[in-house]
């Protein structure tokens, strides 16, 4: 069944304070169950997880691990053991930098994408640096998507690791995360995908995709901030080192020495996220429940709706990203004349959270060739009423700067 948007919003009490909320790319809101399945956790069942060996220990541990398996069936994972808890997607990515990337050898070159967030730009940026090794960036197309050719110009033997994102979250673009990972393969890197503006609005199949590691956060999918995850290959975190220690991520300790853990707990050192998971966990029914393709083609919908009204407006520079199609509900843009926080002020006058800045995406900034843009990012709960409004408050906005 098709999605019902103003059904949906239904269920998101925060909607009700009249605002309209198209700032998801940064954060999702959350459906009521989640604060009412936190409110019964604490009244009912909390405790340590893989600890103690009373019932309610026993109760939270099994509620813990099967967020785990909800996850790992969200993304088609071959089992639970490929999921490891970590903050968010910028924490699972640091991880792979750490645990793989610190094993790299001078002259190894890893390559990345020009558009990355920062946290998958960063942390490969400091290990080149600290362990002598060569980063190269994918330049983009005219329009501003994945350069497929200057990919495989720049791909080659000596590349280790690959690491891009599934989605920008700058242009919503889809890339071609495929067709990647194969050419990637085939001269032995391993490939790492942020998933972090995928997984909650299509469907994402981590077999079918072919990586190594994929990193997401639960608060860009309607669930609870502090809690993300690095989805990898059985086989190749089995050899990876653990990233921090402490307690739960040992097996055995003496004062010599130490061995570590099974998959997944080796990678989850101290007290994890225990509600984070759980909720998380209820945030993946919900979305299930809607469907992710229904979900993708919703916001595809609310994608056109927008993209044609804007292309209309002389004043939007939408910076030559135009497609309608291969992209998800992200739209970049600048009023002309307008600077980005002045307008996004504005639109606050108007109820529309929209963000302004660069996005954790300086060198796309400095690709686009402006200081910041606008970035107005769709999700299910958002309707193309929303957005009619939304382009009437553009028009007032641009009509008292002129
Ligand atoms: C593409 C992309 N990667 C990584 C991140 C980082 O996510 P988090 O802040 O949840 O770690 C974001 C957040 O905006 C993102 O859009």
């Amino acid at each position: 069944m098709p999605l019902n948007s103003e059904k949906v919003k239904k269920d998101f009490p925060i909607l009700k304070r009249g605002i309209i909320y198209f700032d998801n790319a940064a954060t999702t809101q959350k459906p009521r169950v989640l604060a009412e399945r936190l409110a019964e956790r604490y009244a009912k069942s909390h405790a340590n997880v893989h600890r103690g060996a009373y019932k309610m220990a026993e109760e939270t541990t099994e509620a813990f691990e099967n967020a785990r398996q909800k996850i790992a069936d969200f993304l088609s994972a071959e089992s639970s053991k490929e999921i490891i808890f970590t903050r968010n997607a910028t924490e699972a990515i640091n991880l792979v930098a750490y645990s793989f990337g610190r094993k790299l050898k001078r002259g190894d070159r890893i390559l990345t994408c020009v558009s990355e967030h920062h946290s998958n730009f960063v942390p490969w940026l400091r290990v080149a640096k600290e362990r002598g090794l060569k980063l190269d960036v994918v330049e983009l197309t005219a329009n501003h998507n994945f350069n497929f050719a200057d990919f495989r110009k720049k791909l080659n033997k000596k590349t280790k690791l690959v690491a891009v994102a599934h989605i920008s979250n700058v242009s919503g673009y889809i890339y071609p995360v495929e067709r990647i990972t194969r050419e990637a393969h085939r001269v032995g890197a391993l490939v790492l995908i942020d998933g972090a503006q995928s997984v909650g609005h299509m469907p994402v199949n981590v077999k079918k995709i072919g990586c190594d590691f994929f990193a997401f956060s639960g608060h860009k999918m309607l669930g609870p901030s502090g809690i993300g995850a690095l989805w990898g290959r059985e086989e190749i975190l089995k050899n990876m080192e653990p990233f921090m220690s402490g307690g739960e991520m040992i097996r055995e300790v003496t004062l010599k020495n130490v061995t570590w853990n099974d998959l997944p707990w080796r990678f989850e050192a101290g007290t994890p996220n225990i509600e984070g998971a759980i909720l998380w966990g209820e945030a993946i029914d919900y979305l299930k429940k809607i469907g992710m393709k229904n979900i993708e083609a919703y916001e595809r919908e609310l994608l056109k709706h927008a993209l044609l009204k804007m292309k209309k407006l002389p004043f939007i520079d939408l910076m030559k990203m135009l497609d309608l199609g291969g992209r998800t509900g992200i739209i970049s843009f600048n009023i002309k004349g307008v600077h980005p926080h002045d307008a996004s002020t504005m639109l606050d006058q108007y109820g529309i959270c929209v963000r302004a800045g660069t996005h954790c995406a300086q060198p796309f900034m400095n690709h686009l060739g402006v200081p910041s843009t606008l970035r107005a990012s769709f999700y299910l709960y958002n309707t193309k009423r929303e957005i009619d409004y939304f382009i009437r408050a553009l028009k007032e906005i641009h009509k008292k700067f002129i």
